[in-house]
């Protein structure tokens, strides 16, 4: 009996029975969705109600219609009228590429766990790494989300800035970064996993368009140094996530640099700007960051989740997570790329790799540019309706 059930739930012409007619409901969602044929992208229900839905539909619901009823009670991003949420109507060959990674479950930890998504990753990393302006010092990797990304880039600024080593043996001595009031909350959260606490996390005020104040740093930063604390990264965004403001990258690495601080830019919502001619000058100065994070689930059309987090010189991405005994950073840069648990937060992760290298071999990373542009646009056409 048991073989039984595990033999169907394996069977190959199950699998190809209901993916065929998986990929029919799903193409007519997507005609219905994007030629407005649903008249909400959402069809609210309250929590509660919702809740009882479910369980009722696992007590006794018709299996037939499990996959219909999904698509009925979800949020549909490929609608026109959607809008308000960075998440991304994904573009679907990106989603069929998440299939093969559903299926294959590559796990990625170790290069013999993803052969082909390895190698995919280091290409994308490196298109994505040229079109930041970086040279080829430069290396990053994909990771699960924003979040961990802003938070793995300030482990490796801690690691690089700090004179003693936090990782290893701990601190007992006040450590800060400056962030705008406006950044993204992940940033202050990252902050208070590393133990940073209240006073480590020196928030600077925006301006009147809610981007960092720049001229405010230096008196930020002194007083943090008065009060003992050592500062050892700054943050900008690009854009915050409330109002779409870019900070003024270059600026911030000017002051930086006359710090001896690492430069960290949050691109999560919008470092896509790199792929647009018309748009990069929003992120003028990111090539000078010592990190940058962009999220393909926003910008760049991918489904969730597929982040890239890149670094100037990619020797630091190798001692982020490093332990005293395997600290061989020179030696592990061209050694261990292929090893990717050794630079990344996670263990295993998905082949999130092979969903971007999808659109780039076949639609081209002219997709990425005309995205862009027409969400900046948008943008563009939506601020003077409500000015
Ligand atoms: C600027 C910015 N940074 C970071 C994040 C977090 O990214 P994720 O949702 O991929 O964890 C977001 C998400 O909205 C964001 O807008």
């Amino acid at each position: 009996m048991e073989n039984k059930i595990l033999q169907s739930a394996y069977s190959p012409e199950n699998f190809r029975k209901r993916g065929h007619q998986l990929i029919d409901q799903l193409a007519d969602h997507l005609d219905k969705t994007l030629n407005e044929k649903y008249d909400k992208v959402i069809q609210w229900n309250l929590p509660e109600d919702e809740y009882v839905f479910w369980k009722k539909f696992l007590a006794d619901g018709n299996q037939a219609h499990l996959f219909s009823e999904i698509l009925k009670h979800t949020t549909h991003v490929h609608n026109p009228k959607y809008l308000g949420h960075q998440v991304s109507p994904p573009v679907p060959l990106g989603s069929l590429s998440g299939l093969i990674s559903s299926l294959l479950n590559n796990g990625m930890a170790i290069y013999e766990m993803g052969m082909a998504p390895t190698a995919i990753e280091r290409i994308i990393t490196e298109f994505i790494c040229s079109k930041i302006g970086y040279d080829n010092k430069s290396r990053g990797f994909l990771t699960s989300g924003g979040t961990l990304a802003n938070l793995t880039a300030l482990l490796s600024a801690r690691k690089a800035k700090v004179a003693h080593d936090v990782w290893n043996d701990g601190s007992d001595r006040d450590l800060g970064i400056m962030v705008s009031e406006e950044a993204h909350y992940c940033v202050d959260r990252a902050a208070r996993i590393m133990g940073l606490g209240d006073k480590g996390i020196i928030k600077i005020p925006a301006t009147s368009v809610f981007n960092m104040n720049v001229s405010l740093l230096e008196e930020y930063y002194q007083k943090a140094i008065n009060d003992g604390i050592t500062v050892f990264a700054i943050v900008g965004s690009a854009p915050s996530t409330a109002t779409g403001m870019y900070d003024d990258l270059k600026k911030i690495w000017t002051f930086a640099k006359n710090h001896n601080i690492w430069f960290h830019v949050d691109g999560a919502h919008g470092g896509a700007s790199i792929f647009s001619a018309k748009y990069s000058h929003t992120v003028n100065g990111i090539d000078q960051a010592d990190s940058v994070v962009i999220d393909g689930h926003k910008m760049m059309m991918m489904p969730t989740i597929t982040t890239a987090l890149l670094f100037k010189d990619g020797n630091h991405s190798h001692a982020t997570f490093s332990q005293k005994a395997d600290y061989l950073l020179n030696k592990s840069r061209d050694e261990d790329w292929y090893n990717l648990a050794k630079r990344t937060f996670e263990c295993t992760k998905t082949m999130m790799a092979t969903k971007m290298f999808s659109l780039l071999a076949i639609h081209g990373a002219e997709l990425l540019a005309a995205n862009v542009n027409r969400l900046c646009e948008l943008t563009e056409e939506f601020a003077e309706m409500i000015r």
